[in-house]
């Protein structure tokens, strides 16, 4: 069935799990997370982005959710617009059926500037006002997402200019998020503690606390009422990088965030954990080493099977652990 994210999240809030926002760009991630969910007995979250919707447009994508649905009954679907860069793009979500939509007004709608608060409060103000009106969920957010050890927004490729924000921009402050709520009305909030997007995470093995855990824990403390969402949550898994390496591919040393890491911010209030680069590394990684065993084959069905066996052992991972399994 089709849920709206704050029916989920309070669901997990209550029960003190997180639930894995995992990105969804074709049929292979859609079917490989509903059958881990299938599998785990887990409710699942599943997004959309500018980009996706790009690759496979609007419908194809609204269509391939609502087949899952269709298929798997029994199993609670959140459909989730991921990063909406302007009000016009949430609304046109939310007229596509979105049971959830993300207002991310901490860029400006190029998706690339840091924008200010007042800005930032104008356009989730009105998605809000929008989106409840039709039962939607919202997700805000404040704060820009960097590596606390770069001081990078995050890369594509892992080249680019370090130190490009500071270490202010990057931890989002107890009294801003606290603000932010209530001058918003979020059902959701994604705040900056020390991740960021893409592969290229940290240059050397994370070891300690990565993550801001004490700012997290404040935050929730001042707001037990919306559930913390954490972007840029891949773990990044060495196997995966090696499979890639040894079957043709070349990515350089990179580390994400790690699983317990992860674990320990749900025990402090994070609900919702995107997860996006760990199914492409995991596809990437499966499709080179079958062509590579299998060189006569052509059938795109076989290399695309694999490419689903890999992201569903990730998916089975990530519910199990940020104890999502048995909730659905
Ligand atoms: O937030 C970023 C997600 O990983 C989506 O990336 O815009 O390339 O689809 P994308
Ligand atoms: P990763 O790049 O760490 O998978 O993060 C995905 C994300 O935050 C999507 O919004
Ligand atoms: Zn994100």
């Amino acid at each position: 069935a089709l849920v709206s994210l704050r029916q989920l999240l309070d669901h997990a809030g209550e029960n003190a799990y997180g639930l894995p926002a995992f990105n969804v760009n074709n049929l292979e991630q859609m079917r490989a997370i509903m059958m881990a969910a299938d599998k785990t007995d887990s409710p699942v979250i599943v997004q959309a982005s500018a980009g996706a919707r790009k690759y496979a447009g609007a419908p194809f994508l609204r269509h391939l959710i609502l087949s899952a649905i269709e298929e798997w009954p029994h199993i609670p679907v959140v459909m989730h617009q991921d990063h909406g860069t302007s009000p016009a793009v949430c609304q046109r979500s939310i007229q596509l059926g979105f049971s959830s939509v993300m207002m991310d007004g901490s860029l400006k709608e190029d998706g690339k500037t840091p924008a200010d608060y007042d800005y930032n409060v104008g356009v989730t103000r009105e998605v809000v006002k929008m989106a409840h009106a039709c039962g939607v969920s919202v997700e805000g957010e404040i704060g820009c997402l960097g590596s606390l050890e770069t001081g990078m927004a995050g890369e594509e490729d892992g080249v680019g200019a370090e130190g490009v924000l500071d270490h202010s921009q990057l931890l989002t402050s107890v009294e801003e998020a606290r603000q932010f709520v209530a001058d918003t009305g979020v059902d959701a909030l994604a705040i900056a503690v020390g991740t960021s997007h893409g592969a290229y995470k940290f240059t050397r093995p994370p070891t300690g606390d990565i993550l801001a855990i004490d700012r997290i824990k404040e935050i929730h403390e001042a707001l037990p009422n919306t559930h913390l969402v954490m972007h840029g949550s891949s773990s990044v898994p060495q196997e995966w990088l090696q499979i890639i390496n040894e079957n043709g591919g070349n990515i350089g040393e990179t580390y994400g965030v790690p699983v317990d890491q992860l674990v320990d911010a749900i025990k402090h209030g994070v609900r919702k954990i995107n997860i996006d680069t760990d199914l492409r590394l995991a596809s990437t990684g499966a499709i080179r080493r079958f062509l590579n065993e299998n060189p006569a084959e052509f059938d795109p069905r076989k290399y695309l099977a694999a490419s689903i066996k890999a992201m569903e052992g990730i998916c089975v991972a990530r519910y199990e652990a940020f104890g999502a399994a048995g909730n659905a």
